[in-house]
């Protein structure tokens, strides 16, 4: 097979990127070494920036993300027993956040990709890249035993953090940079009524929640745990009780449970490998970077390295190579702001195991300060709805 970009990958990096070449004219397919069904079972963050929402129509893809997802003005920080909300309109001029899964925005994509009959392959077994040093990158698998081989121009590693591509490079060309956190977040999906209208970012002395929702009668939460929890040792009834210990007293009374329909443990990561492009190998999303969840920058992040790739190839094929030489650049500028404030925002919410007394006092006093200074509090909101795009 001959194509123009290989794209290892098929979660919302991948897809996205494929929809967005499509809809340039440039030939892609995409290696997956999971079955549909495994990769749309898989439970994410879902807040949109409105970046992330406008290259989503940018990609023909919006229309169920508007009729669907939720428009918040703000978020509440919870801390001290009491809830205060941060405004992201008053002190951003009007900006917003949607919050629409990243299942959802994933599902989209693989349904769009389907109508216009481009090339996917899941369950691609011992994906391997090639000669990407060279002008004739190329690409193989196994699928269903048989060998294949994919001649291309371009391969894009959108396939996470575990995934081939950043392996394939050669150890020193690349500088990583990593903090892992000493705990997990325990996430529960349920089909009740979101605890409040606006996420809730709890601090507690049992630990972090995060109160988040996926529509209107679908629930997200999370309590931070230890690393060495097991999912098995969670009831439903431990779970809706510890979370109800970590809001404030009307939120805890508010809360509808019921039981859940997914359950798991993450751990939390800051990552960033440097730099994003080798010859004719690119990296974006998770391949790259991670974020711990806490400002749900993630998968925002995912769509602005694609968002600059897709540019770049397509300016590559119109006659400059401004765009790829330029592309790792621009887009780790844009990764280490959201670096820091996914670090930041995790360190003013969590409990660490080994802060001391004094860091515990420098965390409240960090939150009394963010929720009384619009100087603090703007800092918060626009980080949280996303810095403006360097052009
Ligand atoms: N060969 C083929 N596919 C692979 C390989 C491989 N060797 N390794 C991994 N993959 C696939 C994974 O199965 C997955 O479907 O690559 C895909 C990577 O998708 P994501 O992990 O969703 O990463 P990305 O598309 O960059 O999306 C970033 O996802 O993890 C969240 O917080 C993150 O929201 C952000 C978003
Ligand atoms: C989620 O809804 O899963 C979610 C929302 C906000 C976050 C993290 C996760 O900061």
């Amino acid at each position: 097979m001959r194509v123009q970009v290989a794209i290892i990958g098929s979660g919302p990096a991948g897809l996205l990127l494929g929809q967005l070449l499509y809809r340039a004219g440039i030939d892609t397919v995409v290696l997956e070494q999971r079955s549909k069904d495994y990769v749309l079972g898989r439970i994410r963050a879902g807040v949109l920036e409105q970046v992330a929402v406008d290259l989503l129509d940018e990609a023909g893809v919006g229309r169920r993300m508007h009729a669907e997802g939720l428009v918040h003005g703000g978020i509440e920080l919870c801390f001290g027993g009491a809830r205060h909300r941060i405004d992201f309109e008053q002190l951003t001029g009007g900006k917003r956040v949607t919050v629409y899964g990243q299942t959802e925005v994933t599902r989209d994509l693989m349904d769009a990709r389907a109508a216009a009959g481009l090339k996917t392959v899941y369950e691609a077994e011992n994906v391997s890249v090639h000669d990407f040093d060279g002008a004739h990158p190329r690409v193989r698998y196994l699928k269903d035993g048989v060998a294949h081989e994919v001649t291309c121009d371009f391969i894009a590693g959108c396939d996470g953090f575990h995934g081939v591509c950043r392996a394939s490079v050669p150890p020193d060309a690349l500088s990583t940079y990593e903090r892992v956190y000493p705990f997990g977040w325990l996430g529960v999906l349920s089909e009740t009524p979101p605890v409040s209208h606006e996420l809730i970012y709890s601090n507690h002395p049992r630990g972090f929640a995060l109160c988040s929702m996926r529509s209107l009668t679908r629930s997200r939460y999370y309590v931070q745990c230890s690393l060495d929890e097991q999912v098995e040792n969670w009831s439903d009834q431990r779970f809706w009780d510890e979370l109800r210990l970590r809001l404030d007293p009307q939120a805890a009374a508010a809360l509808v449970t019921g039981p859940s329909i997914e359950k798991s443990i993450a751990p939390l990561r800051s990552f960033v490998a440097e730099p994003m492009r080798f010859g004719r190998l690119f990296l974006a999303g998770d391949a790259a970077h991670i974020v711990p969840p806490t400002g749900a920058k993630g998968l925002n992040l995912a769509a602005t390295d694609v968002r600059t790739l897709a540019h770049a190839l397509v300016d590559f094929y119109a006659g400059s190579s401004l765009g790829i030489d330029h592309y790792s650049a621009r887009c780790l500028s844009r990764i280490w702001r959201a670096e820091r404030f996914s670090w930041w925002f995790t360190s003013i919410t969590h409990r660490f195991p080994d802060s001391g007394e004094f860091g515990r006092k420098m965390q409240e006093s960090e939150l009394d300060y963010l929720v009384h200074s619009p100087a603090a509090s703007t800092v918060l909101a626009e980080n949280y709805v996303g810095l403006p795009l360097d052009e």
